[in-house]
């Protein structure tokens, strides 16, 4: 397996709204991200994975883009975005810029354009349709809930929007468009920047003729998906891109990749396939998903959650590459999720990052997981402000769902939960901004905030730390085999790695009681080092693992 920088990273994701006010407004901002780039350096982070800070109408908190070239007034200048980049690659870290070309907002120039006349030059830029007996042209579902399509009175034509109306999508059958953003991309890269992590990218190609999906009802994704995921010129897109702009740049590519499956994402990351590094799939995120869908919760599964985890750790094994993490800015926070957010919240917050850091992929970090930040719970509808949450709301109450019902739901998977301030310290809103934020904070911003983790030496923050200094130190980390043990197991997750003549047992508790396990005949426990601990003092007996622990061993010779 070939050796890459960015197999070896660990990314940290930045959600600028969320993340520092410098000036007052109630809005994370460059300057604010400027200010806290020491504390990124102190964690060991080594790229930046950097959420839309582009010109938009924030339909979509900036995955609505109205001008690709430039920077959001309200997150500062051209100017402000520049010196951040120096100001990272000064404490060499990389930046990946968010690359958002599924769609544009409706308010970017290209679509001002196509929506004018049928005959306009940038009318192919985006997908129309005309009408099928007085309805939509088929029935695709919205990701936002709702139809995909929305009429246009102007020339009385549908266009395709897979997120809200207010992002059409491009139409990338349309070669002037695919010009149009491989110069975009361009204009970024020699900017200096490191990369792209790519917003739905096995969505820009739709099948032909756009079908009608059959059974559209009770599908647990939008109906239609079939027709736009992974669609039949994805790779040639993908290659084009590859040797028009990216094979040019010593960067790291990551596709966001909805519905994927590790046989694609060999197809997408193999080596000899000139596309991208890695993928970001989403298939143990909908380990608590029932039949309906994300927000059909369902009791989370542990078994179910080994068996996809081992799929993708051996599926990509030597052939591709994949991305690790529990945590975007369209997740709920994972110790709530998985873990246990009351009395066990620090330590099940370690155990959950062991887990998943000791595996193969280009590890993450969403703001905040790093100190175990938590879900939010808001009393009313009206302070949740993320469209997916809100559209779902009114939908479900309009075909008369109860209220309780749908907030309970919100409160386990809403996007919101990933999008209150930043927790810096025990001032007014956890010291993100000294006016009042877009978003609410969460509450317990007074307990939970970096300056308290940074002078606890068992804090999440050092936990994190060491996860990231193990994976710089021992290559067995991002490149060993994989092979999971007790796989039955309901509560305790137990991998081993192997590389060369190194070896690591990863034991994690996934449960609030004491366990006890048999050998693992493979791995002599007393020879080895261990590792790594979330427990203060780690019993010589490595088979019982007490509440929430994670214990790794390492064996060499
Ligand atoms: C995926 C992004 O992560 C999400 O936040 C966004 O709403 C959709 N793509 C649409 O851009």
């Amino acid at each position: 397996m070939t050796k890459k920088w960015w197999k070896e990273s660990v990314v940290y994701q930045i959600y600028p709204r969320s993340f520092m006010d410098s000036n007052g407004d109630g809005i994370g901002d460059i300057q604010g991200i400027i200010s806290k780039l020491d504390y990124l350096k102190k964690l060991g982070i080594d790229v930046v994975w950097l959420s839309p800070v582009y010109e938009s109408p924030n339909d979509d908190n900036g995955y609505d883009i109205s001008n690709y070239k430039k920077v959001l007034d309200e997150f500062g200048t051209m100017a402000d975005w520049e010196e951040m980049l120096q100001e990272m690659h000064k404490r060499d870290m990389k930046l990946v810029m968010d690359l958002v070309v599924n769609h544009s907002s409706d308010e970017h120039g290209w679509f001002v354009e196509s929506r004018k006349s049928k005959d306009n030059p940038y009318r192919d830029y985006y997908i129309w349709r005309e009408g099928k007996d007085g309805k939509e042209p088929n029935n695709w579902e919205s990701v936002f809930s709702g139809s995909a399509w929305e009429y246009d009175d102007s020339t009385g034509e549908y266009f395709l929007h897979i997120f809200s109306k207010k992002q059409p999508d491009l139409n990338w059958e349309n070669p002037k468009l695919r010009e149009e953003i491989y110069d975009m991309m361009k204009f970024w890269l020699h900017k200096g920047i490191d990369g792209f992590r790519m917003d739905v990218i096995n969505f820009i190609s739709k099948v032909p003729g756009l079908p009608d999906a059959p059974n559209p009802e009770g599908k647990s994704f939008a109906s239609g998906h079939e027709y736009f995921m992974n669609g039949p010129r994805i790779h040639e897109f993908l290659q084009e891109m590859n040797r028009e702009v990216l094979s040019h740049y010593d960067i790291m590519t990551v596709g966001e990749m909805p519905g994927v499956t590790p046989d694609e994402a060999v197809l997408y990351t193999g080596e000899d396939r000139d596309e991208l590094n890695m993928v970001f799939q989403f298939e143990h995120m909908d380990v608590d998903s029932g039949p309906g869908g994300k927000w059909d919760v369902i009791p989370f599964d542990l078994v179910k959650l080994k068996t996809i985890l081992t799929k993708w750790q051996t599926g990509l094994h030597g052939k591709g590459w994949n991305s690790l993490y529990w945590n975007n800015h369209d997740q709920p926070r994972i110790v709530s999720r998985l873990g246990d957010d009351g009395e066990y919240r620090v330590k099940s917050a370690k155990m959950l990052a062991t887990l998943l850091h000791l595996m193969q992929g280009t590890a993450y970090i969403y703001q905040g997981e790093e100190l175990g930040m938590t879900n939010v719970r808001f009393s009313s509808i009206d302070e949740y402000m993320d469209i997916e949450t809100l559209n779902m709301y009114r939908e479900k109450r309009s075909q008369g769902k109860d209220h309780h019902e749908i907030m309970k739901s919100i409160y386990v998977k809403g996007r919101d939960n990933a999008r209150t301030p930043m927790q810096w310290n025990s001032n007014n809103h956890g010291g993100f901004t000294v006016g009042e934020p877009w978003i609410k904070s969460n509450p317990n911003y007074k307990d939970i905030n970096a300056e308290e983790a940074l002078q606890d030496p068992g804090s999440v923050f050092f936990h994190y730390q060491k996860l990231i200094s193990l994976r710089k130190e021992h290559e067995i980390i991002p490149y060993g085999t994989f092979e999971l043990h007790y796989a039955d197991h309901p509560s305790v997750y137990a991998y081993t790695r192997a590389y060369g003549n190194e070896r690591i047992l990863v034991l994690c508790n996934v449960s609030g009681d004491q366990q006890v396990i048999e050998n693992i005949a493979s791995f002599d426990t007393t020879k080895a080092d261990v590792l790594i601990t979330n427990e203060e003092q780690h019993s010589k007996d490595a088979f019982t693992l007490k509440p929430w622990e994670a214990t790794a061993y390492y064996l060499k010779g």
